[in-house]
């Protein structure tokens, strides 16, 4: 490859990550300056991989990858904003915090009915109960997880016992993106 002016030049380069399986294998692509390129691949395909390593940022790879002298490279990264204690289901919930503390309010009401308990105690419950079961119908939030697991497997969101931390950017996207709808997530599930 006559390489003199391309801006930029990757040859036979292939990229896994430790214990993991090929990301990226065998690219070779150069281009001249003024390119305007995109790159397409669904989500977890590799592109920010690709990316990271043409700004210098990702140097463990086999093959070549180069960009011409003098050149700067900038790289703008997709922010991962997600609760790095928590894996992907939890994230989503995060979304969903009030529903899903009605859901918890009610079982654990519900379970202290097992409990013996006095007059007033016993009316106490069945008063909170009634109320929590109103604001559960009122955001139709019965179904909760199931719907935003279907919702999660509609928008291509990665397994929810998946550490947030090892994501791919797209997958970081989907993830967040869920977590902002998730009190439309019945609407992305009956789609
Ligand atoms: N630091 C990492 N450790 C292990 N696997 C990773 C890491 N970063 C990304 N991956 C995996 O590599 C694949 C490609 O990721 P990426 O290049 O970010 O994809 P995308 O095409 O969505 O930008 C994904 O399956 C992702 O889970
Ligand atoms: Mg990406």
């Amino acid at each position: 490859m006559a390489s003199n002016n391309y801006i930029y030049v990757m040859k036979d380069l292939s990229k896994s990550y430790p214990g993991g399986r090929e990301i990226v294998k065998n690219v070779t692509l150069a281009f001249l300056p003024g390119a305007k390129i995109g790159v397409l691949g669904v989500n977890g395909a590799g592109k920010s991989t690709v990316m990271k390593i043409m700004a210098g940022l990702d140097t463990e790879f086999t093959g070549e990858a180069w960009a011409a002298e003098g050149t700067s490279v900038g790289y703008l990264s997709q922010e991962p904003d997600l609760n790095p204690d928590k894996d992907v289901f939890g994230n989503v919930l995060e979304g969903m915090q009030e529903t899903h503390a009605l859901l918890k309010r009610f079982e654990e009401v519900s379970n202290k009915f097992a409990e013996p308990l006095e007059d007033d105690e016993m009316n106490a419950l069945i008063e909170e109960q009634s109320e929590l079961q109103e604001k559960i119908d009122a955001v139709d939030g019965w179904e909760l997880e199931r719907t935003i697991e279907i919702a999660m497997d509609a928008l291509r969101c990665p397994a929810g016992d998946a550490d947030v931390t090892k994501l791919s950017g797209g997958e970081t996207a989907a993830c967040r993106s869920l977590s902002i709808v998730a009190p439309e997530a019945r609407y992305v599930a009956s789609r």
